[in-house]
Parts: structure tokens; sequence; C-alpha cells
């Protein structure tokens, strides 16, 4: 089994595997699939897993998790769980109990760390499958931070952070917290490099995880413009490693952890073989220079009437960077991975 490397959080006091899988599919899979395939993953090697209420994950993994203490395959505590709090819930009275739902279903006494999932609160309520512009509130975010504080106090998770957050959003939470968050989990890829944020969060302490890894290839909502990306490609053949290694081993080397998803047993096992080489100057040069295509703008997160008016205000991008994507990206893509769901959004 190939051994994965971990990096400090909060400044050493705990450590995450440097790379994690992630459990929001598309197409959807049975949970059963779902459950067989984590299997496999910690199998490969994988430690961590990455889950979140809204990803409907956190049952079937529970369920492989369970079965992998049982069979004496790994220790608890060998295991790194991340779940994410979803915006109906991100209201004061609400994050503990949902983080409760969480745990049960995941059947654990604790997360190893639990995200804000979006810097937004929508109307209390169930989980539905489309975002009603008039359910879009702004979260009373030193209200929801204290929770999550008082979550980690009663020993529910090891540690909290956030998720899609900008140095702005991170700053008010810096302001007020006493805990102040381990992790922001954000895009990050060869094509959207987040060098602003990266060293924002290099300096407060914070560990940057890289979600959509690959570009979230292949999905009908994702881009192949990380996956078909020609100096990208250029690298990986003469250096004799796949496309993704290079991007994965990338963000490892920029000092972020991953979050890349696959249930393919031969990808579970080429994507955990990024820990024994390195890149060079020159590659990371090359790298550095891509033009840059953010893919998840979460428009749906924005309206007219709600807290952020435009994509731009959403990720504090004042300067209006970030270039529409060539498919059409949406957030209910990645979160609500089903084609039920899906046409919703569309
Ligand atoms: N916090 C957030 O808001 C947020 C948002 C998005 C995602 N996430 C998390 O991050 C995880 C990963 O992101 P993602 O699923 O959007 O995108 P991703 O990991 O960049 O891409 C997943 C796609 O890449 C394919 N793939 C994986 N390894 C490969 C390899 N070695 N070679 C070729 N193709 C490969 C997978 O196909 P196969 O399965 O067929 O191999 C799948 O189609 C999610 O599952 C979720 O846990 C979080």
């Amino acid at each position: 089994m190939v051994g994965v490397l971990s990096m400090p959080l909060s400044f050493g006091k705990r450590r995450m595997p440097a790379i994690g899988l992630g459990t929001a599919s598309y197409p959807s899979v049975s949970a059963e699939a779902m459950r067989l395939a984590v299997s496999e993953a910690i199998a490969a090697g994988f430690r961590h897993f990455d889950a979140a209420a809204i990803y409907h994950s956190e049952q079937p993994l529970g369920d492989a998790i369970a079965d992998a203490l049982r069979q004496g395959l790994v220790e608890r505590d060998e295991l790194f769980i991340t779940t994410k709090l979803w915006c109906t819930d991100a209201h004061p009275g609400l994050v503990i109990p949902a983080l409760r739902e969480s745990l049960r279903k995941l059947q654990l006494e604790y997360v190893d760390l639990y995200l804000i999932h979006w810097p937004v609160s929508l109307k209390p309520q169930e989980m539905k499958s489309h975002i009603d512009p008039e359910d879009l509130l702004p979260m009373d975010l030193k209200s929801v931070w204290e929770e999550m504080e008082e979550c980690q106090k009663l020993g529910l998770v090891k540690t909290i952070g956030v998720s899609n957050f900008s140095c702005k959003k991170l700053d008010q939470i810096l302001a007020t917290a006493n805990i102040p968050p381990a992790v922001n989990q954000v895009e990050m890829h060869p094509l959207w490099q987040q060098k602003k944020l990266m060293e924002f969060c290099k300096e407060k302490g914070i560990l940057v995880s890289a979600y959509s890894p690959l570009g979230s290839n292949g999905a009908p909502w994702g881009s192949t413009n990380v996956m078909e990306c020609r100096e990208l490609k250029e690298i990986a053949l003469a250096k004799g490693k796949s496309l993704a290694q290079i991007c994965l081993r990338w963000i490892y080397e920029q000092g972020a952890s991953i979050i890349v998803k696959t249930f393919n047993k031969g990808r579970m096992k080429e994507n955990l073989a990024i820990f024994d080489w390195n890149l060079s100057e020159d590659e990371l040069q090359k790298i550095s220079q891509l033009p840059q295509v953010k893919g998840c703008r979460a428009s749906e997160f924005t309206s007219t009437n709600g807290p952020y008016k435009s994509p731009e205000e959403l990720w504090d991008d004042k300067k209006g960077k970030m270039i529409v994507p060539t498919l059409t990206t949406t957030f209910a893509d990645i979160c609500y991975p089903s084609t039920i769901f899906k046409n919703f959004w569309r």
C-alpha cells in the first residue's frame, strides 16, 4: 500500500492526510456503489474522506467505515473524516443539531473536520433540489462560527473550518474567532491556482484544501479544460506520469491538501502515487504561467435581493478576473449530482 503523507493543521496541532477521496459523485451512484468505492479506497490507502450533508454520502461512507473498523482494516484514529454544514442549517441554534445528524449517518462519535460549506445561509427548511433566490440570506457569521467552536468544545469535531471563503470573508471570521478556521476548502487546480488565497491562508495558518483538482473532468457540468490542457499533457508525457498525477502533485507542492473523486480502483492507486517524485523548477514555472479559468462560479447563490448580487461579490473578485467557463458550471451541478436535481438547475 502507498504511504500517504500528511499536512499540519492549525500550526501543527493536528494533521490531515495530504490527499482525500471526494464523495460528491456524478453521475450519482447507488449507496451500495459508494459504500463499495469507499471500501476499495480504504484498501488502496485512502485515509481521508470528504463528505457533506448535501451530497447524501454520509450514510454509505459511514457504512463503509463501520465495515472497515469491524474487520480491523483500520483504526478510527487512522481515518480523517470531513463533512460540511449545509446552508439551510447555517443559523444560530441549527449547527449542533445538523452536526449530530451527520454523525448519526456517519455512525461516528466525532468527525475530524467540520466545514461551513458556503458563506451563505438559506431559509431554514428541508434540503431541497434548487435554490430559490428569495431563500438566500446573509449569514450571521459570528454566531454560526461561535456554534462551530462549540461543536469543537463538545468533542463532536476535532477541527473546524470553512469552504468557498475568500480572503475578505476569512478576515471577517478571524476578527471575532476564538478558534480560527483550520481549513478553507476551495476549487484549486493548475488552471485556477488561488495564488492570493494561498498566500493569505499560509500567513494565517489556514490549510487550503483543493477540491475539483482535475477540474471535475468528465462530468457534464465540469470542464475538460484541465484534463485537455496541452501544456499539462506535454509535462505529463515527458515525465512519464499521468496528467492527473501532475495536477495532484502540483497542488501538493503548493502546500495545499487534495480532495479528488474517483470510484475507479485503478485511478485511486494512480492518484495516490504522487508522493515519491517531484516537479522540476522548469515544470513549475510552466504551470505557473497557465491562463486561469474558474470552474465553479456558483451564480445560484447570487440574486438582486440576496446578500451577493453577483459571483464577483460572492467571491470578492473585485477586478472581475473570473473568466466564464466554456461549459456552464453551476453550484448545483457540483452539490446535487443526481440527474433529477440537475434538471432543476439548468
Ligand atoms: N466544498 C465544495 O463546495 C466542493 C465542491 C466540489 C467538490 N468538492 C469535493 O471535492 C471532490 C472532488 O472534486 P470533483 O469531484 O468536483 O472533481 P475532480 O476530483 O477534479 O474530478 C472528478 C472526475 O475526475 C475523474 N478522475 C479522477 N481521477 C482521475 C484520473 N486519475 N484520471 C482521469 N480521470 C480521473 C473522475 O472519474 P472516475 O470517478 O470515473 O474516475 C471524475 O469524473 C468532490 O467529490 C467533493 O468531495 C467540494
